[in-house]
């Protein structure tokens, strides 16, 4: 649907939408919708397609409709934080807002994508991030979110290793007042895996259709540690298939999707969120 095309809706009615552009292929309408339907609520989350042009425009006139809340995706996660009140002290240091509850004509930006992400490695590996050695491939907007939260954790240390060095090494920088946190290039990650309890990639190395792909040697990896993947198409990513044949733990990009959209959830009803209705909600859509 176009912004454009909004109208309004009965008061007791809860009004969730999510904006990007593209936006057709977003599972979280159907996630939501999911989760609102076990929650017993009555509302509707809605796709809208939104330019770049109009994001501003767009804000305004969903406030004005009363939506409680808003999802923001790819290409406005940095430009809309122009546009709301507030930033939550993450998304301000993160640089980047996915999510934003509207209190009565109030509209705060929050950053859920990273927290989102530790919540489930943790769920679903059962490790304890404190003292751990972390390596995270990539430093684009994902890494951002993922590093900011991994380092709340108080790990060891955090190894940042991308394919252009000066961003891995600007990132850790900025952030080196949260604890170890060092940048290197991806092609001299080799020795540092030596030592990593977990190895995280954040790029888009090894998405659909490029699935023979992966950001590192996985032959590299030592056996046994945690290998995880932001990647949820697919479900298994060949770095991930792979790490599993050398006896490492595995843990996919899925979890991170459902738990980034429970924490929005939480944030918009203070219910906490149905997490299994809406992971299988997107399984069942992925595989249709
Ligand atoms: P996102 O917001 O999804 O993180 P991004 O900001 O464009 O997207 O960042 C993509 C990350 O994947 C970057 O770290 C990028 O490395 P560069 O900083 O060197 O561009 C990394 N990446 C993407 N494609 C890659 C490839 N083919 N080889 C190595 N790294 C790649």
């Amino acid at each position: 649907m176009l912004w454009s095309e909004l109208s309004s809706q009965p008061n007791n009615s809860l009004r969730l939408a999510v904006i990007g552009d593209p936006i057709a292929h977003s599972k979280s309408p159907v996630m939501h919708n999911a989760a609102l339907a076990a929650l017993g609520i009555v509302g509707e989350y809605i796709p809208l397609h939104v330019s770049r042009q109009d994001l501003g425009q767009a804000i305004s006139r969903m406030k004005e409709l009363g939506f409680r809340g808003i999802n923001v995706t790819i290409p406005h996660k940095v430009d809309v934080m122009a546009y709301v009140d507030r930033l939550d002290e993450s998304a301000a240091m993160i640089g980047a807002v996915n999510t934003i509850v509207n209190e009565n004509g109030y509209l705060t930006g929050y950053n859920t994508d990273g927290i989102g992400y530790v919540r489930s490695l943790k769920d679903e590996t059962h490790v304890s991030l404190r003292g751990k050695s972390i390596m995270v491939l990539g430093a684009g907007g994902a890494a951002r979110g993922i590093v900011h939260a991994l380092a709340q954790e108080e790990p060891k240390t955090i190894v940042i290793a991308n394919r252009t060095e000066d961003k891995a090494v600007q990132l850790a920088e900025e952030w080196n007042s949260m604890g170890n946190i060092y940048g290197i290039a991806i092609d001299k990650s080799t020795s540092f895996l030596t030592g990593m309890d977990i190895v995280i990639n954040t790029t888009s190395i090894g998405m659909h259709p490029h699935m023979d792909q992966s950001a590192i040697d996985p032959e590299c990896i030592p056996t046994g540690i945690i290998v995880s993947d932001l990647i949820y198409n697919p479900l298994t990513t060949e770095l991930l298939k792979r790490s599993h044949e050398r006896g490492c733990t595995i843990h996919g990009g899925l979890g991170m999707f459902v738990n980034q959209g429970a924490y929005a959830l939480e944030y918009w009803t203070g219910m906490p969120a149905p997490i299994d209705k809406m992971r299988q909600a997107v399984l069942q859509s992925l595989q249709n």
